[in-house]
């Protein structure tokens, strides 16, 4: 591939905002690589998604030590995308880690303890050719580590430089109320809860998750936002080849139940009516919820991302 040069004109569409009451303005769309970025996919598409990104204002990256596969095989795939492309625009990203669910065999290599965390994220940051990075996340919730612990690991990796700032993930509400005081208290506020709403899946907004953020100045991402390609034409007329629900393992084919299908066609038909595709209709949807920051969408090819930026411009 020819030798990468940012487009100039980069910032002319995307809309950002600002996350909870901190400094940092996120792109309203941001970029997942849980999918499509590990060592069984093809370097050049990766490669093509991620320029696509960030030529259309994509400063967002969202990844986690188990991303793949094999695990860990996202974070090596950013990390030779760095030295190929993009070591130039380091300070023009926001790169994000997390760790919290299953990495490495034995007890070490899971959930909250501060051993697992500290160690995941120098792995993270070897793997992605990252000297620190500038968001790092409790993955998840563990009902058996002591908050305080998990939380006082977040507050040293930030003392150490090795992330900027850090949020949680999928942390039930009294816990992250918790967490949110717990942070704020050692002078390391959280800056952003990543949670999963959708037109299918409300729940961090009906449990309160989201208006605790928004009380208390922490913005929130939401993660899967076309219930991982549900809430596109994707699977209108059948399950495509190559999609991911064909490939079964995240996105089932028996997650497609009638009542699923009837309501994406009613979607469909409320987008079309707004003269929109359906995942721009359901991202739009999303942004407009008071307190969310960013959508973080998956794609498969920059074609996807294309069609999805379309509810971000400004
Ligand atoms: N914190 C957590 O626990 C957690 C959990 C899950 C995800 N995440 C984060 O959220 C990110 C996004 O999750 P996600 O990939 O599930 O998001 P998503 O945006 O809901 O789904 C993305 C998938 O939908 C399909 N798609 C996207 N745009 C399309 C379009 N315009 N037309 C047709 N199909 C389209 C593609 O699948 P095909 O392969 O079918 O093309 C794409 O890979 C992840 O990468 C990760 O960073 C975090």
């Amino acid at each position: 591939m020819e030798k990468y040069k940012a487009d100039e004109r980069r910032y002319d569409a995307m809309a950002y905002q600002r996350c909870g009451r901190s400094g940092v303005l996120l792109p309203k769309v941001s970029l997942g690589f849980w999918h499509n970025f590990g060592a069984e996919d093809d370097y050049t598409k990766c490669r093509e998604i991620m320029r696509y990104a960030f030529d259309h204002g994509i400063t967002h990256f969202d990844l986690a030590n188990n991303y793949g596969p094999p695990y860990g095989s996202a974070e090596e795939t950013f990390g030779r995308l760095m030295d190929d492309d993009f070591r130039p625009y380091r300070d023009e990203m926001f790169i994000a880690t997390k760790a919290g669910y299953d990495m490495w065999p034995g007890p070490y290599g899971n959930w909250g303890s501060r051993k697992y965390l500290m160690a995941s994220l120098d792995q993270s940051l070897h793997r992605m050719r990252l000297n620190y990075v500038d968001l790092f996340y409790s993955h998840r919730y563990d009902p058996h580590t002591p908050l305080e612990e998990t939380l006082q690991a977040l507050v040293d990796i930030v003392r150490s430089g090795k992330t900027l700032y850090v949020g949680i993930s999928r942390w039930p509400l009294e816990a992250t109320r918790f967490a949110f005081k717990y942070l704020r208290e050692r002078d390391v506020p959280c800056l952003i809860y990543q949670g999963r709403i959708n037109l299918l899946d409300r729940a961090p907004l009906e449990e309160g998750i989201l208006d605790l953020c928004r009380s208390e100045g922490v913005g929130f991402i939401s993660f899967s936002p076309l219930a991982q390609g549900l809430l596109t034409d994707r699977y209108l007329n059948g399950i495509p080849e190559g999609s991911r629900m064909s490939k079964g393992k995240f996105l089932r084919p028996d997650m497609l139940t009638d009542d699923v299908l009837q309501k994406i066609r009613q979607y469909n038909s409320e987008a079309e009516g707004e003269n929109r595709t359906l995942a721009e209709y359901a991202l739009s949807w999303i942004l407009r919820q008071p307190g969310v920051t960013s959508v973080l969408v998956g794609a498969s090819s920059a074609g996807q991302l294309e069609k999805n930026l379309r509810a971000a411009s400004k």
